[in-house]
Protein backbone atom coordinates (compact mmCIF):
# COMPACT_ATOMS: atom_id res chain seq x y z
CA UNK A 1 0.00 0.00 0.00
CA UNK A 2 1.60 3.19 -0.79
CA UNK A 3 1.13 6.14 1.62
CA UNK A 4 0.86 9.51 1.25
CA UNK A 5 3.72 11.96 0.38
CA UNK A 6 4.02 15.33 1.90
CA UNK A 7 6.67 17.86 0.25
CA UNK A 8 7.39 21.09 2.07
CA UNK A 9 8.27 23.54 -0.57
CA UNK A 10 9.86 25.91 2.09
CA UNK A 11 12.95 23.20 2.08
CA UNK A 12 12.31 20.93 -0.76
CA UNK A 13 12.12 18.09 2.24
CA UNK A 14 9.83 15.39 1.27
CA UNK A 15 8.57 12.53 3.23
CA UNK A 16 5.50 9.62 3.77
CA UNK A 17 2.89 9.66 6.48
CA UNK A 18 2.43 6.11 7.86
CA UNK A 19 -1.18 5.21 8.74
CA UNK A 20 -2.35 6.79 12.42
CA UNK A 21 0.47 9.82 11.77
CA UNK A 22 0.01 13.52 11.81
CA UNK A 23 1.73 15.38 9.47
CA UNK A 24 4.15 16.79 11.81
CA UNK A 25 4.76 13.32 13.42
CA UNK A 26 5.72 11.86 9.85
CA UNK A 27 7.99 14.89 9.01
CA UNK A 28 10.16 14.34 12.90
CA UNK A 29 10.09 10.23 12.09
CA UNK A 30 11.59 11.07 9.07
CA UNK A 31 13.82 13.24 10.22
CA UNK A 32 12.51 16.09 9.21
CA UNK A 33 13.30 19.37 11.50
CA UNK A 34 9.52 21.16 11.07
CA UNK A 35 8.85 23.64 13.66
CA UNK A 36 6.71 22.29 17.11
CA UNK A 37 6.52 22.35 20.62
CA UNK A 38 3.29 21.16 22.14
CA UNK A 39 2.40 18.41 19.52
CA UNK A 40 -0.93 18.85 20.73
CA UNK A 41 -2.65 21.40 19.15
CA UNK A 42 -2.18 24.40 22.02
CA UNK A 43 0.87 26.51 20.94
CA UNK A 44 0.75 27.12 17.14
CA UNK A 45 4.34 26.89 16.53
CA UNK A 46 3.78 24.14 13.54
CA UNK A 47 1.26 26.13 11.52
CA UNK A 48 1.48 25.37 7.46
CA UNK A 49 0.15 26.71 4.46
CA UNK A 50 -1.75 23.96 2.70
CA UNK A 51 -0.23 24.74 -1.51
CA UNK A 52 -1.61 21.60 -2.98
CA UNK A 53 -3.58 18.38 -2.04
CA UNK A 54 -6.36 17.56 1.11
CA UNK A 55 -5.93 16.96 4.83
CA UNK A 56 -8.11 15.77 7.70
CA UNK A 57 -8.52 18.12 10.79
CA UNK A 58 -8.15 15.89 13.89
CA UNK A 59 -9.05 18.82 15.86
CA UNK A 60 -11.50 21.93 14.55
CA UNK A 61 -11.20 23.72 17.52
CA UNK A 62 -7.04 23.39 18.49
CA UNK A 63 -6.29 26.67 20.26
CA UNK A 64 -3.11 26.71 18.05
CA UNK A 65 -4.61 28.27 15.64
CA UNK A 66 -6.37 31.66 15.76
CA UNK A 67 -9.23 33.07 13.38
CA UNK A 68 -7.61 34.83 11.37
CA UNK A 69 -5.36 31.67 10.82
CA UNK A 70 -8.33 29.47 9.62
CA UNK A 71 -10.04 32.29 7.39
CA UNK A 72 -6.46 32.36 5.49
CA UNK A 73 -6.42 28.54 5.19
CA UNK A 74 -3.72 27.55 7.53
CA UNK A 75 -3.52 24.32 9.71
CA UNK A 76 -1.75 22.76 12.32
CA UNK A 77 0.68 20.21 11.42
CA UNK A 78 0.41 17.95 14.81
CA UNK A 79 -3.45 17.88 14.69
CA UNK A 80 -3.89 17.04 10.62
CA UNK A 81 -3.62 14.15 8.40
CA UNK A 82 -2.97 14.22 4.18
CA UNK A 83 -5.53 12.71 2.70
CA UNK A 84 -3.15 11.93 -0.23
CA UNK A 85 0.08 13.45 -1.77
CA UNK A 86 0.06 16.87 -1.08
CA UNK A 87 2.50 19.82 -0.79
CA UNK A 88 2.81 22.43 1.78
CA UNK A 89 4.65 25.39 3.01
CA UNK A 90 6.50 24.74 6.71
CA UNK A 91 8.83 26.64 8.53
CA UNK A 92 12.11 24.14 9.64
CA UNK A 93 14.53 24.80 11.68
CA UNK A 94 17.85 22.46 12.63
CA UNK A 95 16.90 22.78 16.26
CA UNK A 96 13.99 20.70 15.55
CA UNK A 97 15.41 17.83 13.67
CA UNK A 98 14.55 15.18 16.31
CA UNK A 99 18.19 13.96 17.92
CA UNK A 100 16.40 10.73 18.55
CA UNK A 101 13.77 9.44 15.42
CA UNK A 102 10.51 9.25 17.67
CA UNK A 103 8.76 5.23 17.79
CA UNK A 104 5.45 4.05 18.44
CA UNK A 105 5.69 1.10 20.86
CA UNK A 106 3.24 -0.60 23.08
CA UNK A 107 3.88 -0.19 27.14
CA UNK A 108 3.01 -2.10 29.76
CA UNK A 109 1.23 -0.38 32.60
CA UNK A 110 3.40 -1.73 35.95
CA UNK A 111 2.18 0.23 38.71
CA UNK A 112 1.86 3.76 40.29
CA UNK A 113 2.52 5.88 43.53
CA UNK A 114 1.48 8.91 44.59
CA UNK A 115 3.31 12.24 45.00
CA UNK A 116 1.08 14.63 46.29
CA UNK A 117 -2.33 14.72 46.82
CA UNK A 118 -3.24 14.85 42.87
CA UNK A 119 -0.15 14.06 41.32
CA UNK A 120 0.82 10.72 40.76
CA UNK A 121 3.91 8.81 39.38
CA UNK A 122 3.34 6.29 36.51
CA UNK A 123 5.77 3.79 35.48
CA UNK A 124 5.74 1.48 32.11
CA UNK A 125 7.70 -1.11 30.04
CA UNK A 126 8.16 -1.32 26.98
CA UNK A 127 10.22 -4.05 24.55
CA UNK A 128 13.80 -2.53 23.95
CA UNK A 129 15.55 0.27 25.43
CA UNK A 130 13.73 3.45 27.13
CA UNK A 131 15.42 6.27 24.31
CA UNK A 132 15.21 9.52 25.09
CA UNK A 133 16.99 12.75 26.60
CA UNK A 134 16.27 14.40 29.74
CA UNK A 135 13.63 16.81 29.67
CA UNK A 136 11.84 15.22 26.46
CA UNK A 137 8.36 13.90 26.39
CA UNK A 138 5.84 11.28 24.90
CA UNK A 139 2.27 11.39 23.41
CA UNK A 140 0.49 8.62 24.80
CA UNK A 141 -2.59 6.50 23.23
CA UNK A 142 -5.24 5.93 26.21
CA UNK A 143 -7.29 3.41 25.64
CA UNK A 144 -11.06 5.15 25.15
CA UNK A 145 -9.38 8.25 24.46
CA UNK A 146 -9.52 9.65 20.70
CA UNK A 147 -5.89 12.15 20.73
CA UNK A 148 -2.96 11.81 21.96
CA UNK A 149 -1.73 12.79 25.47
CA UNK A 150 1.56 14.28 26.10
CA UNK A 151 3.80 13.67 28.99
CA UNK A 152 7.26 14.50 30.28
CA UNK A 153 9.41 11.55 31.47
CA UNK A 154 10.55 11.81 34.91
CA UNK A 155 13.27 9.19 34.96
CA UNK A 156 16.79 9.13 32.63
CA UNK A 157 17.25 6.85 29.56
CA UNK A 158 17.80 3.53 30.05
CA UNK A 159 17.69 -0.31 28.58
CA UNK A 160 15.28 -1.68 30.69
CA UNK A 161 12.72 0.22 28.93
CA UNK A 162 11.29 1.98 31.86
CA UNK A 163 9.74 4.89 31.43
CA UNK A 164 8.10 6.97 34.34
CA UNK A 165 5.58 9.90 34.23
CA UNK A 166 4.29 12.32 37.34
CA UNK A 167 0.77 13.51 36.12
CA UNK A 168 -1.61 15.89 37.51
CA UNK A 169 -5.16 14.86 37.74
CA UNK A 170 -7.55 17.48 35.94
CA UNK A 171 -11.35 17.56 36.56
CA UNK A 172 -13.05 16.10 33.94
CA UNK A 173 -9.90 15.31 32.13
CA UNK A 174 -10.40 12.26 29.55
CA UNK A 175 -6.71 11.55 29.91
CA UNK A 176 -6.25 11.64 33.37
CA UNK A 177 -9.47 10.44 34.45
CA UNK A 178 -8.55 6.65 32.71
CA UNK A 179 -4.63 7.15 33.97
CA UNK A 180 -6.32 7.47 37.74
CA UNK A 181 -9.29 5.63 37.55
CA UNK A 182 -9.36 2.90 35.13
CA UNK A 183 -5.62 1.42 34.17
CA UNK A 184 -4.45 -1.89 36.30
CA UNK A 185 -1.05 -3.21 36.00
CA UNK A 186 -0.75 -5.50 32.71
CA UNK A 187 -2.96 -3.18 31.04
CA UNK A 188 -1.16 -1.85 27.74
CA UNK A 189 -1.04 1.48 25.72
CA UNK A 190 0.50 3.32 23.19
CA UNK A 191 3.34 5.50 23.50
CA UNK A 192 5.05 7.24 20.92
CA UNK A 193 8.47 9.27 21.83
CA UNK A 194 9.98 10.89 22.27
CA UNK A 195 9.20 14.50 21.28
CA UNK A 196 10.51 17.90 22.35
CA UNK A 197 13.48 20.18 22.18
CA UNK A 198 13.82 21.45 26.32
CA UNK A 199 16.03 18.36 26.45
CA UNK A 200 19.21 18.72 28.91
CA UNK A 201 21.75 20.03 26.80
CA UNK A 202 25.06 18.00 28.36
CA UNK A 203 27.95 20.73 26.35
CA UNK A 204 26.55 23.72 28.34
CA UNK A 205 29.73 24.64 30.75
CA UNK A 206 27.03 26.67 32.88
CA UNK A 207 25.45 26.64 36.20
CA UNK A 208 21.90 25.27 35.59
CA UNK A 209 18.91 26.41 36.74
CA UNK A 210 15.61 24.38 36.58
CA UNK A 211 12.02 25.86 37.49
CA UNK A 212 9.23 23.29 37.46
CA UNK A 213 5.29 24.82 38.25
CA UNK A 214 2.65 22.38 39.48
CA UNK A 215 3.05 18.99 37.11
CA UNK A 216 6.22 20.43 35.39
CA UNK A 217 8.07 18.45 38.18
CA UNK A 218 8.73 15.35 35.62
CA UNK A 219 11.29 17.04 32.96
CA UNK A 220 12.94 18.52 35.27
CA UNK A 221 13.65 15.81 37.80
CA UNK A 222 14.44 13.78 34.37
CA UNK A 223 17.11 16.92 33.82
CA UNK A 224 18.39 16.95 37.16
CA UNK A 225 19.11 12.98 37.60
CA UNK A 226 20.45 12.95 34.34
CA UNK A 227 22.79 15.94 34.97
CA UNK A 228 23.84 13.79 38.11
CA UNK A 229 24.55 10.69 35.83
CA UNK A 230 26.32 12.51 33.41
CA UNK A 231 28.65 13.90 35.83
CA UNK A 232 28.11 17.45 34.99
CA UNK A 233 27.50 18.32 38.69
CA UNK A 234 31.11 17.75 39.73
CA UNK A 235 32.09 21.20 39.28
CA UNK A 236 28.95 22.77 38.95
CA UNK A 237 26.10 23.86 40.58
CA UNK A 238 22.25 22.95 39.50
CA UNK A 239 19.62 25.18 40.89
CA UNK A 240 15.86 23.71 41.42
CA UNK A 241 13.16 25.67 41.57
CA UNK A 242 9.23 24.17 42.46
CA UNK A 243 6.34 26.50 42.05
CA UNK A 244 3.29 25.35 44.10
CA UNK A 245 0.31 26.71 44.22
CA UNK A 246 -0.48 25.78 48.37
CA UNK A 247 1.67 24.27 50.66
CA UNK A 248 -0.15 21.07 50.16
CA UNK A 249 1.09 20.44 46.60
CA UNK A 250 4.82 20.94 47.26
CA UNK A 251 7.10 18.64 46.19
CA UNK A 252 10.14 17.29 44.57
CA UNK A 253 12.40 17.55 47.58
CA UNK A 254 12.22 13.39 48.83
CA UNK A 255 13.23 12.57 44.90
CA UNK A 256 16.10 15.27 44.34
CA UNK A 257 17.69 14.08 48.47
CA UNK A 258 18.58 10.55 46.79
CA UNK A 259 20.40 12.29 44.41
CA UNK A 260 24.93 12.94 45.04
CA UNK A 261 25.43 16.63 45.59
CA UNK A 262 22.15 17.35 47.16
CA UNK A 263 22.14 19.99 49.34
CA UNK A 264 25.41 21.05 48.29
CA UNK A 265 25.83 20.75 44.33
CA UNK A 266 21.88 20.50 43.93
CA UNK A 267 19.62 23.42 45.88
CA UNK A 268 16.33 22.98 46.12
CA UNK A 269 13.92 26.07 46.58
CA UNK A 270 10.02 25.55 47.07
CA UNK A 271 7.67 28.70 46.04
CA UNK A 272 4.09 28.42 47.43
CA UNK A 273 1.91 31.48 45.68
CA UNK A 274 -1.45 31.00 48.12
CA UNK A 275 0.11 30.23 51.27
CA UNK A 276 -3.16 30.37 53.23
CA UNK A 277 -2.92 29.85 57.15
CA UNK A 278 -1.49 26.26 56.36
CA UNK A 279 1.43 27.20 58.50
CA UNK A 280 3.97 27.81 55.39
CA UNK A 281 7.35 29.55 56.13
CA UNK A 282 8.90 29.29 52.90
CA UNK A 283 8.56 31.41 50.06
CA UNK A 284 6.00 32.98 48.91
CA UNK A 285 4.58 34.56 45.76
CA UNK A 286 5.10 33.26 41.95
CA UNK A 287 8.28 30.99 41.50
CA UNK A 288 9.80 33.61 38.59
CA UNK A 289 9.85 36.69 41.39
CA UNK A 290 12.15 34.33 43.22
CA UNK A 291 15.04 33.47 40.54
CA UNK A 292 16.98 37.17 41.07
CA UNK A 293 16.95 37.05 44.58
CA UNK A 294 17.73 33.39 45.71
CA UNK A 295 20.62 32.75 42.75
CA UNK A 296 23.94 33.72 43.32
CA UNK A 297 25.10 35.37 40.54
CA UNK A 298 23.61 37.25 37.38
CA UNK A 299 20.86 35.23 35.88
CA UNK A 300 22.93 36.13 32.40
CA UNK A 301 25.65 32.89 33.75
CA UNK A 302 22.63 30.10 33.94
CA UNK A 303 21.68 27.59 31.38
CA UNK A 304 17.60 27.80 31.99
CA UNK A 305 15.15 24.78 31.73
CA UNK A 306 11.72 25.26 33.45
CA UNK A 307 7.94 23.52 32.68
CA UNK A 308 4.78 24.22 33.28
CA UNK A 309 1.38 26.11 32.61
CA UNK A 310 1.56 28.49 30.10
CA UNK A 311 1.63 31.66 32.38
CA UNK A 312 4.71 31.01 34.14
CA UNK A 313 6.62 29.84 31.31
CA UNK A 314 5.98 32.85 29.82
CA UNK A 315 6.76 35.15 33.03
CA UNK A 316 9.56 33.49 33.29
CA UNK A 317 10.74 33.91 29.08
CA UNK A 318 9.72 37.71 29.76
CA UNK A 319 12.38 38.20 32.90
CA UNK A 320 14.75 36.19 31.22
CA UNK A 321 14.83 38.00 28.21
CA UNK A 322 13.56 40.76 28.34
CA UNK A 323 14.18 42.34 32.06
CA UNK A 324 17.42 40.94 32.33
CA UNK A 325 18.80 39.99 29.02
CA UNK A 326 19.54 36.23 29.10
CA UNK A 327 20.19 34.77 25.24
CA UNK A 328 17.48 32.74 24.11
CA UNK A 329 20.11 29.89 23.54
CA UNK A 330 20.28 29.80 27.56
CA UNK A 331 16.67 29.24 27.51
CA UNK A 332 14.97 25.54 27.12
CA UNK A 333 11.33 25.16 28.23
CA UNK A 334 7.68 23.12 27.69
CA UNK A 335 4.39 24.66 27.70
CA UNK A 336 2.06 22.25 29.00
CA UNK A 337 -0.89 22.88 26.74
C1 LIG B 1 4.81 19.00 26.02
C2 LIG B 1 3.81 18.68 27.11
C3 LIG B 1 4.22 17.95 28.21
C4 LIG B 1 3.31 17.68 29.23
N1 LIG B 1 3.75 16.99 30.33
C5 LIG B 1 2.90 16.76 31.36
C6 LIG B 1 3.36 16.09 32.55
O1 LIG B 1 4.54 15.68 32.65
N2 LIG B 1 2.47 15.89 33.55
C7 LIG B 1 1.16 16.34 33.47
O2 LIG B 1 0.39 16.15 34.42
N3 LIG B 1 0.71 16.98 32.36
C8 LIG B 1 1.54 17.19 31.30
N4 LIG B 1 1.05 17.82 30.18
C9 LIG B 1 -0.41 18.12 30.06
C10 LIG B 1 -1.13 16.88 29.47
O3 LIG B 1 -0.72 16.64 28.14
C11 LIG B 1 -2.67 17.00 29.44
O4 LIG B 1 -3.05 18.19 28.78
C12 LIG B 1 -3.30 17.00 30.83
O5 LIG B 1 -2.92 15.83 31.55
C13 LIG B 1 -4.83 17.03 30.73
O6 LIG B 1 -5.27 15.92 29.98
P1 LIG B 1 -6.73 15.32 30.13
O7 LIG B 1 -6.97 14.41 28.98
O8 LIG B 1 -6.94 14.77 31.49
O9 LIG B 1 -7.66 16.63 30.02
P2 LIG B 1 -8.64 17.03 28.81
O10 LIG B 1 -9.24 18.32 29.26
O11 LIG B 1 -9.54 15.92 28.45
O12 LIG B 1 -7.62 17.29 27.60
C14 LIG B 1 -6.64 18.29 27.70
C15 LIG B 1 -5.68 18.27 26.54
O13 LIG B 1 -5.94 17.24 25.60
C16 LIG B 1 -5.81 17.73 24.28
N5 LIG B 1 -7.15 17.68 23.64
C17 LIG B 1 -8.33 17.94 24.19
N6 LIG B 1 -9.32 17.76 23.30
C18 LIG B 1 -8.76 17.36 22.16
C19 LIG B 1 -9.26 17.00 20.87
N7 LIG B 1 -10.54 17.00 20.58
N8 LIG B 1 -8.37 16.62 19.93
C20 LIG B 1 -7.03 16.61 20.21
N9 LIG B 1 -6.50 16.95 21.42
C21 LIG B 1 -7.36 17.31 22.37
C22 LIG B 1 -5.27 19.10 24.41
O14 LIG B 1 -3.87 19.04 24.39
C23 LIG B 1 -5.75 19.55 25.74
O15 LIG B 1 -4.94 20.53 26.33
C24 LIG B 1 1.95 18.12 29.14
C25 LIG B 1 1.54 18.84 28.01
C26 LIG B 1 2.45 19.13 27.01
C27 LIG B 1 1.99 19.91 25.81
S1 LIG C 1 3.02 21.79 17.99
FE1 LIG C 1 1.13 21.94 16.97
S2 LIG C 1 0.04 23.40 18.14
FE2 LIG C 1 1.86 23.04 19.33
Amino acid sequence: MSHPVIVNEKDGSQFEQMPEDTVLRAGLRAGIGLSYECNSGGCGACKFDLLHGEVETLWADAPGLGERDRRRGRHLACQCRALGSVTIKAATGREYVPPIHPQRRRAVFTGSSDITHDLREFRFTTDGAADFLPGQYAMLDLPGVESSRAYSLANTPNERGEWHFQIRRVRQGKGTGILFDSLSPGDEIGLDGPYGVAFLRANSPRDIVCVAGGSGLAPMLSITRGAVEAGLLENRRLHFFYGARTPQDVCGRSMLETLEGFGERIVYYPVVSEPGDMGWEGATGFVHSHLSTALPDTLTSFEFYFAGPPPMTQALQEMLMVDCGVPFEQIHFDRFF
